[in-house]
């Protein structure tokens, strides 16, 4: 078929559907180098006006997802992937793949860095020493068949034309689009060979979606385009109002992980990790019900075994495994430390995850662009959450810093992110799921 970018474009601008061919063909020419990227950047803009109908989405995601090199395992293995769509303090995955290991499910991960305020897997576990996060496909996929379980960066070989667009998306204002995330999303899982999906759509201040019909409109998307797709798919939709736990950085948040595979940690840490888990476990066929997963979950918490496969996962990855036992001694840590009080007696009303991940970011504890590097050891916890009652004096946050400018960079958000009211109610964690 003969392609003209511009009609394609077109099409799209007035508001036309494409056919399965057009958008394969629009993919393949962009994967041949021969659409320029401003041409990919107004297309981009048309889709995110005028949005893609259900075909149209299944039909790019899967263009996307055919792109580049696809993993594959057996049917009858099983194989869950997660993905969150991104948050502040969310250590999920780092409990979540060791932990549904334990419990006998296999489970393989493929993390993209974090990018702003959102802090991502792959700088998280680099912060231990020597841990390799770039395995080849082969030593991936034997590592899952070994011990059940492997976290890898994304493979760019894995769905490039997703890599493409998205750098795109990130610089013309076209991210938060629905359809657009849904694709990316959906045809990254799809290249990485997994039988079934969990979706951890992230709501409030920190995440993509800030008010919870957004959020219903893409945990519902994400689950209708899987299973059109013939994938076992659960969306669960949870609040980023206020970050999700104790500590938000990225040795802090290996700390808190391991907090929790030690059956210890923030009950919120504790709560979400086991509700995902619950659903991996009733999706792979390992328990028969999410209570069932429940049950099963909790006690590999309890019993040190999700802690055990955390450690054989950290060997297998070539990191120091010290950790597990010594991780104040293993993990850097920040030279100083300030504290944010409380100027009143009352309820702490508001604890802005935007406001602290943007604050975390100043520490140098993100990145704005791809390039930039990360400094692990900066850290901010938390010591009290929405709902919580506090006095004149008390400490609210604590944050752990390397360099007095940085400090300062990072106190423009930091003293923003909080409030004491005369009454607050505790948050809800898991607002709804979609099944
Ligand atoms: N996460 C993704 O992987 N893609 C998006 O477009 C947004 C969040």
């Amino acid at each position: 078929m003969t392609f003209n970018g511009i009609e394609f474009i077109e099409k799209k601008r007035d508001g036309l559907r494409h056919t399965r061919e057009e958008l394969q063909t629009f993919i393949d020419t962009v994967m041949r180098g021969e659409m320029p990227d401003y041409q990919i950047s107004a297309w981009l803009m048309a889709a995110f006006l005028n949005g893609l109908d259900d075909d149209e989405l299944m039909h790019f995601t899967q263009a996307l997802a055919h792109s580049g090199e696809t993993l594959s395992y057996p049917q009858e293995e099983r194989i869950i992937d997660k993905h969150s769509t991104g948050g502040v303090g969310d250590k999920t995955t780092l409990v979540l793949i060791p932990l549904v290991a334990a419990c006998g499910s296999s489970i393989s991960k493929l993390s993209g860095p974090g990018l702003g305020y959102t802090g991502g897997t792959i700088d998280k576990l680099e912060s231990i020493p020597g841990m390799n996060m770039h395995l080849s496909e082969i030593e991936f996929r034997d590592q899952v068949k070994s011990i059940g379980c492997a976290i890898s960066g994304h493979s760019h070989k894995l769905a490039p034309a997703e890599g493409k667009f998205y750098k795109l998306r990130d610089v013309t204002g076209t991210v938060p689009s629905i359809p657009l995330i849904t694709a990316s999303i959906v045809s990254k899982k799809l290249a990485g060979g997994a039988y079934g999906y969990l979706f951890d759509v992230k709501c409030g201040s920190g995440a993509f979606m800030k008010d919870i019909g957004e959020a219903r409109k893409l945990a519902q998307k994400l689950v209708d385009v899987s299973k059109k797709l013939g994938k076992v798919c659960v969306s669960v939709i949870t609040d980023m109002e206020q970050p999700l736990g104790e500590w938000v950085g990225n040795s802090a948040e290996v700390c808190e992980a391991i907090e929790v595979l030690s059956g210890r940690g923030p009950s919120d840490t504790r709560e979400l990790c086991l509700t995902l888990a619950a659903y991996m476990l009733n999706m792979s066929g390992r328990a028969n019900t999410y209570e069932e997963g429940l049950a099963l979950s909790s006690k590999a918490l309890d019993d040190g075994s999700a802690l055990k496969k955390f450690e054989e996962l950290i060997i297998e990855q070539k990191g120091d495994s010290s950790v597990i036992r010594e991780p104040e001694k293993v993990l850097p840590k920040a030279s100083s430390a300030y504290k944010i009080r409380s100027d009143r007696d009352g309820y702490l009303s508001k604890l802005d995850a935007l406001l602290i991940g943007e604050g975390l970011r100043a520490l140098g504890g993100g990145r704005l662009t791809l390039d930039d590097t990360i400094d692990p050891s900066v850290a901010i916890r938390l010591l009290h959450k929405v709902g919580d009652k506090v006095s004149e004096g008390d400490v609210l946050l604590t944050i752990y810093y390397n360099q007095d400018k940085q400090l300062q960079e990072s106190l423009l958000y930091i003293e923003k992110c909080w409030e004491v009211s005369n009454r607050a109610e505790k948050r809800k964690l898991i607002i709804d799921t979609v099944s």
